[in-house]
């Protein structure tokens, strides 16, 4: 079967990206926009290809999963030999379970679906739960940039601490402070809306400490900049970065993190980043992740260590 990146429109300079570490060319997925809002995307030939349609679920979220949706439909009927979604920020993970009386689970309802849509695997990067595994009816490769992240993190300051904004991160602060050789502190936090969090405990040494926060992805920056207030209010010193796998950045996230007093807020290109928006914004690619991860499936090899540690 011949390799074809498959590009939607999510983040097309990804999509390039992995194309070209693989020393292919990425073809552009068409996409027709209906003027009543409907999506009618154009793959063009696909027949016994090894597709691997790049298309992370960001901001539009709903218009990006649709697109992905019809894409791996289209390549279906195409009589693409294989789909592989590559998602690398997977959309609705967030909502895994029901919070309350009345909710649906948005995770499990989107898994099926792009189960149903022809994909034959999935591939994520660091989603908001390892759950989506479980949920999702096709085989999912969890890949983790967590180690690209803490490269690009180093040196750290002596005596850092890295600092898991709430119990949701504690894992993925774990990681990171393996491969940094550091002591973790965990940020007690509630959510009281999608944009407002409360968060006044720490558990861990974070005193004169300077501290690394860790997280899956900023959203709105309200759990960071909560994190960022505790850890000075305990004592942490006025030497804090930041490191999470997916900006989305909406609405004031960047001007609310700009205004912290922070070093750098370090993300990857998983999702298409405004890097002027915020000036301490520092971008890492997580493209030749992707692109070993690609090869080594079309080559039917394991993944070993890209994939988030059990
Ligand atoms: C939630 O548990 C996630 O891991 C992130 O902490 C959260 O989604 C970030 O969202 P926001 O930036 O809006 O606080």
């Amino acid at each position: 079967m011949g390799l074809r990146i498959l590009a939607g429109t999510a983040n097309r300079p990804l999509a390039d990206a992995i194309a070209r570490a693989l020393r292919t060319e990425p073809v552009p997925g068409e996409l027709e926009r209906f003027p009543d809002g409907e999506l009618r995307p154009n793959v063009g030939p696909v027949r016994g290809d090894d597709v691997y349609l790049v298309q992370p679920t960001g901001p539009p979220v709903s218009d990006h999963l649709i697109e992905l949706l019809l894409l791996a439909d289209a390549c279906r009927r195409g009589g693409a030999g294989r789909i592989t979604a590559v998602v690398p920020y997977f959309g609705y993970a967030r909502q895994d379970r029901r919070g309350r009386a009345g909710e649906a689970v948005g995770s499990r309802v989107v898994a099926d679906a792009l189960c149903g849509s022809g994909a034959h695997r999935l591939i994520v990067v660091d989603p908001h739960t390892t759950a989506l595994e479980a949920m999702c009816g096709i085989p999912t490769e969890m890949l983790t940039a967590v180690p690209v992240l803490a490269r690009a993190l180093a040196p750290v300051p002596d005596g850092a601490v890295v600092v898991a904004p709430d119990l949701g991160a504690a894992k993925l602060a774990e990681h990171y402070a393996s491969l940094l050789r550091l002591p973790v502190a965990v940020v007690r936090k509630t959510r009281l809306t999608g944009s407002a969090v409360q968060a006044e405990e720490i558990a861990g040494d974070i005193a004169d400490r300077p501290a690394v926060i860790v997280d899956d992805m900023i959203s709105t920056g309200a759990t960071i900049e909560a994190a960022v207030r505790v850890v000075l209010a305990h004592g942490g010193a006025p030497d804090v970065v930041v490191a999470a796998t997916h900006g989305l950045l909406v609405g004031a996230a960047a001007s609310r993190l700009g205004s912290l007093a922070v070093r750098h807020v370090l993300t990857t290109d998983s999702l298409a980043v405004d890097q002027a928006s915020m000036p301490a914004l520092r971008v890492v690619s997580v493209a030749p992740l992707l692109a070993d991860a690609i090869g080594r499936l079309h080559r039917d090899q394991p993944l070993g260590d890209l994939l988030i540690r059990a």
